[in-house]
């Protein structure tokens, strides 16, 4: 009897601890990640879509454009970079400036005369980013020696000494063509163009020589003078390389949950001597455009908005973020999105550096690009900020309009009116559409 009695009171707890395990919902797992889910499926696409503003986007891009070219190191960056962080406290992010430092480089003047049978004909060219000047009265009457592609072998048999070696570009960096020139004796490098516009690169570091580029028509004409035997030439190079500060604008959106995991969305805003309207306004544009979208819109994941100081001299401001303790551990990022010229081509390029990269955020950018019915291909190109990134096993999606045309790409031509609106808002969507596929198929717990 006993024994029958508390074996009903133990029928009797279990079935009242498992009632109160059911009206709490700590018995199922189902039950505990219903309410998170319910909150997370309320992120459909075609909401965040519908906020999308391209006119507004257009004049965040036209700000940018505003503040004239955004060099490294100088004004023009710098009260662009201001203008950032006003912005994303306008967005309700909190503002983080990431400074560090950058060699502000300036193009004063490049005059290149070649000499032949008592002929001078002017060469226009330009001077790479961080070559150095030649003495203020120029190099007089220095032969020119041609070392095809500048590589180690290409000088064997030749003799550069004292002279202007002239290379052509393609297969290595452009500091090292400069660097086995100079180890060689030669004075000064030409680079001569693939394409026919100006040369426009970066030596990452200052040069022992200076170098300068010329446009393929010119370089021909460098090409042609030497097939008809001896050739001299006059350079002067007069550039401006000086210690100075950049800053990577940081705009951070938290998760109301408990969240350790990060995404990264950025875009670099400086530019090179050039409006730079399509490089990089657009893509900081449409940055700016995706932070105004998902304001307020909570997320399981915290986001991080970097606008990079720098690019154009060397990736200076995304290395910078990966090496510094800026970036939390790259354990807890869950990827890098670069917007980087998003306003003039044929179609969008879903990009990492190499095909053994983890593919995870690029497909599915890819397939948010198939969805939505934009023409898109994959490719591989490390030539922005997603690099550094990749670089530290962080899977990367760097989008980018193509084919990017070289007649506009640098050059004064880069501006405003060169920006297709439609082209900005399909990169937008695709982020989005990146974003919403996160939330609700990797992160929806
Ligand atoms: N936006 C360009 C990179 C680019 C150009 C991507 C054309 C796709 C097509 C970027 O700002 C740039 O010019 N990068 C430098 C490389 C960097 C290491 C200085 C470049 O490509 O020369
Ligand atoms: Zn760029």
């Amino acid at each position: 009897m006993k024994k029958r009695l508390f074996f009903n009171k133990y029928i009797l707890f279990i079935i009242v601890f498992s009632l109160i395990l059911s009206f709490t919902g700590c018995n199922d797992p189902h039950v505990e990640v219903a309410p998170k889910s319910e909150e997370v499926s309320l992120l459909t696409f075609e909401e965040l879509q519908g906020k999308i503003d391209i006119d507004r986007t257009m004049e965040y891009i036209e700000d940018l454009v505003g503040f004239g070219p955004r060099l490294a190191g100088l004004p023009g960056e710098v009260e662009a970079g201001k203008y950032l962080a006003e912005a994303y406290k306008d967005l309700e992010l909190e503002v983080e400036t990431e400074e560090f430092p950058v060699m502000v480089f300036q193009d004063k003047e490049v005059q290149l005369t070649i000499k032949q049978w008592g002929e001078a004909t002017p060469i226009t060219a330009n001077s790479l980013t961080y070559s150095t000047s030649t003495p203020e009265d120029g190099l007089t009457d220095l032969p020119l020696v041609y070392a095809g592609l500048g590589r180690r072998e290409d000088f064997n048999g030749i003799d550069v000494t004292g002279a202007i070696a002239v290379v052509h570009r393609g297969e290595l960096f452009y500091r090292d063509k400069v660097h086995n020139s100079a180890i060689k004796g030669a004075e000064a490098v030409i680079i001569i163009n693939t394409e026919d516009s100006p040369l426009m690169a970066t030596l990452i570091d200052k040069s022992i020589v200076p170098a300068i580029g010329v446009s393929s028509s010119e370089g021909q004409k460098i090409m042609d003078a030497l097939e008809e035997g001896e050739l001299k030439a006059d350079l002067l190079v007069n550039t401006l390389i000086e210690d100075s500060t950049s800053n990577n604008i940081i705009g951070m959106k938290e998760s109301s949950k408990e969240t350790d995991k990060v995404l990264i969305i950025g875009a670099h805003y400086d530019s090179v001597n050039c409006p730079g309207a399509n490089d990089n306004a657009s893509g900081v544009g449409g940055l700016l455009e995706i932070a105004t979208v998902l304001k307020g819109v909570d997320l399981p994941f915290d986001i991080q908005y970097i606008a990079f100081g720098s690019e154009e001299v060397g990736l200076i401001g995304s290395r910078n973020n990966v090496t510094t303790n800026h970036l939390k551990s790259s354990s807890n990022v869950i990827g890098m999105i670069n917007l980087d010229m998003i306003g003039m081509g044929e179609y969008l390029v879903v990009l990492r550096e190499n095909s053994l990269s983890d593919d995870f955020l690029s497909n599915i950018a890819y397939k948010a690009a198939l969805d939505l019915d934009i023409k898109v291909v994959a490719e591989f190109s490390g030539r922005s900020d997603h690099s550094p990134y990749e670089n530290q096993g962080i899977p990367v999606v760097f989008l980018a309009y193509w084919p990017f045309d070289p007649l506009y790409y640098h050059t004064e031509r880069d501006t405003l009116e060169t920006v297709d609106p439609q082209l900005v808002k399909n990169t937008v969507e695709v982020v989005l559409k990146t974003i919403t596929t996160l939330v609700n198929e990797e992160y929806n717990q």
